[in-house]
């Protein structure tokens, strides 16, 4: 049965995308709707429902005002590090992102440009997003973690009139400036920004004064209320930037209408959840996740949204996610596995879970990174709820294999699979040559064009990247970056990048990125960075490097240098801690640093001794420093 009304609609989406779609598309309400749902643009890429008009915020918004929900509950911003809690109305939170709207008009933001949001888990990040989308001004949200450096680098691809920030944000229980984060960036970037806003949360953090400033809430006080800008659906919605294999982060594109149709068709099909009952996403707003399940999905779709500032554990402890389920009646949670391992680590009996009511909770769902199966058997265990693992990335915007849970029948788990892929995503595991792997046999992981509604059609100002990143590698279709395979019941199984990208505590990061940096250590010759295992936070970076001959640099203080030059130049979200020297790094004979064997000994798995190894004693060497070194599977 569950197979059955899978298949159908499953098959429907795969073998008639445009009556499918256009179906759904129906589920939103258009200024005009679309007449056809998929065509392709001058490079020949696919694009949804192009000639429909619509407005994100009118539908996160205003459509819920007009069906009479005005004084319904759309955002709760709980904040266990300031200890508050507010609820925001349809009505309240229009005003207030009416408002930002028109006082960013007034500056001169128009629909087109763009603007980046520089904030905290607060409230007003989430009017600013909206404001730009009422505009049809593009966002582009950057992570708190990431340093000035990362965000002058955005600033200067996104090319914003605008930054909206904050004076500053809480981790834990220190208090972080971030406005002179943004004026270090500002300074270090080419292209200058015409005013920054600042939001002033009047915590005593150092607030210096610049002449382009606009103090967040003087703006609000002067601004007249401003209506929504009707854009096309093709139009950019926002860009966030992610982490590529390159030291240059990629702007994925979100559009404005296949993004909407996928927001309301993910709640609905994928997540399981009515409107009104209330969604958490425990995530971040620089964060795809953020962007998709804690502002636009639930918003979009008429469900009560939970911005939550603070983390799993010690704000003020463990119990901080089960106080929040039972005291807003959360219904569908989403968060990394991390988040449930340092949970787990704190309470691994799962008594802070009985002090609470959460019947209301009807799933859980996981993402971000892999899931191991006794964090999965854990959050079952103690929850007694459905513990659903999905998989999807930045780029596609929603998930791409879920067990739907808005089907009527579910299909059994089986740990360590997301399941099934979901309607719109035709998902097929490749061999090298572009050959369909058999049930089992591990190979690329690759999406048949086009891709659904909602997921990327472009890079910002980088075709050449967008095509050759993810399409040339397999001709028709989309390549993931990820490896996996698919077992005899259609179960997909995702087994890890197969680039360089790694995933610490569900923050995706560049080896490459890091290793850019790690190279400029002047007592430095070569160096690669690798992603290890971690028990909490999935995957750590670990540097090697190979000292400059002559170098007489002790190794406490290398590794201080390079651990500040990446918290400096990436951000304390990096994560990098340890930085060893070795002899020698395993190579190729034709040079290439052989990165994955360097891993495997790390977390002590077999490997291949490849047949094109330059000298295989130096494994041996680098075993016998990760032993002396207490790394990995050595410690
Ligand atoms: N602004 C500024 N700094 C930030 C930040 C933000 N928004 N988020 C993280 N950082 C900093 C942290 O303070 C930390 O700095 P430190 O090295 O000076 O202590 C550093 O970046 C690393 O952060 P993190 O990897 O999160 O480690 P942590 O030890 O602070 O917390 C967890 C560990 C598991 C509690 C935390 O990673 C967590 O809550 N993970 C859930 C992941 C998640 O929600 N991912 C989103 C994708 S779904
Ligand atoms: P991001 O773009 O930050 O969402 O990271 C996307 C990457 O995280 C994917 O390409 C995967 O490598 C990894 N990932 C996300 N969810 C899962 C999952 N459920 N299982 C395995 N890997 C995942």
């Amino acid at each position: 049965m569950a197979q059955e009304e899978y298949t159908h609609i499953f098959n429907r989406s795969v073998n008639d995308p445009e009556n499918f779609w256009l179906e759904q598309a129906a589920n939103i309400k258009w200024f005009q709707r679309p007449v056809q749902a998929l065509s392709k643009d001058e490079d020949g890429f696919y694009r949804w429902f192009k000639g429909g008009k619509l407005n994100t915020s009118y539908l996160a918004l205003d459509a819920h005002i007009e069906e009479g929900r005005g004084d319904q509950v759309a955002l709760i911003y709980d904040s266990p590090v300031t200890q508050s809690t507010k609820k925001f109305t349809y009505n309240e939170l229009r005003d207030q992102v009416s408002r930002l709207a028109g006082g960013m008009k007034r500056l001169g933001v128009e629909k087109g440009d763009t603007v980046i949001i520089y904030m905290p888990m607060i409230p007003q990040a989430v009017v600013s997003m909206l404001a730009c989308a009422r505009l049809g001004a593009v966002h582009s949200v950057v992570f708190g973690g990431f340093a000035p450096h990362e965000l002058a680098i955005r600033i200067d691809d996104a090319k914003p009139k605008a930054i909206i920030t904050a004076t500053s944000g809480i981790e834990f229980d220190r208090i972080l400036p971030y406005k002179p984060m943004v004026d270090e960036a500002v300074q270090l970037a080419e292209h200058k920004p015409e005013h920054v806003i600042v939001y002033n949360r009047r915590l005593g953090a150092i607030r210096p004064d610049a002449e382009n400033d606009i103090d967040y809430a003087t703006l609000m006080k002067i601004a007249e209320p401003t209506r929504c800008t009707e854009v096309d659906a093709t139009d950019p919605l926002y860009i966030l930037y992610t982490s590529g294999t390159t030291g240059k982060p990629k702007g994925i594109i979100r559009d404005n209408g296949g993004h909407a149709v996928a927001m309301h068709f993910s709640m609905k099909y994928v997540y399981g959840i009515h409107p009104r009952e209330v969604f958490w996403a425990a995530s971040d707003v620089g964060w795809v996740v953020g962007h998709s399940y804690i502002v636009y999905a639930p918003l979009i779709y008429g469900c009560p949204t939970v911005l939550f500032e603070g983390k799993p554990v010690k704000t003020p402890d463990a119990s901080t996610f089960w106080r929040v389920i039972s005291d807003h009646d959360v219904r569908v949670m989403f968060t990394a596995p991390t988040a449930i391992r340092a949970i787990k680590k704190e309470d691994p009996n799962g008594e802070f879970i009985k002090q609470f009511n959460m019947d209301g909770l009807k799933y859980l769902f996981l993402a971000g990174e892999r899931c191991d199966v006794s964090t999965l058997e854990w959050a079952k265990e103690h929850l007694n709820v459905p513990v659903i693992d999905h998989w999807w990335q930045t780029e596609s915007g929603w998930p791409i294999v879920a067990n739907m849970m808005g089907l009527e029948q579910h299909f059994d788990i089986k740990p360590g699979s997301a399941t099934k892929p979901v309607s719109g995503y035709n998902v097929q595991v490749l061999r090298q040559d572009g050959s369909r792997c058999d049930p089992n046999e591990e190979g690329y992981v690759a999406i048949k064009l086009p891709l659904p509604p909602g997921t990327l059609p472009n890079l910002w100002g980088d075709t050449e990247r967008f095509y050759h990143g993810y399409l040339k590698t397999f001709d028709g279709y989309y390549f993931s970056g990820d490896g996996g395979y698919i077992d005899e019941d259609g179960y997909v199984f995702i087994t890890g990048r197969v680039d360089d990208i790694i995933n610490v505590a569900g923050h995706r990061l560049s080896t490459a990125e890091m290793e850019e940096v790690v190279d400029k250590h002047p007592d430095v010759a070569e160096c690669c960075v690798v992603g290890i295992e971690d028990d909490l936070k999935g995957q750590i970076p670990l540097a090697l490097t190979v000292l400059k001959a002559g170098s007489e640099v002790e190794h406490f203080q290398l590794q201080t240098e390079i651990v500040n030059d990446v918290r400096k130049e990436i951000g304390p979200v990096a994560s990098l801690k340890r930085v060893l020297v070795a002899k020698r790094l395993p190579k190729t004979r034709s040079g290439k640093i052989l990165r994955k064997i360097i891993r495997a000994i790390a977390d002590g798995k077999e490997y291949k001794m490849p047949s094109t190894i330059d000298d295989p004693e130096i494994l041996n060497e680098i075993k016998e420093l990760f032993e002396e070194e207490k790394i990995g599977s050595f410690s």
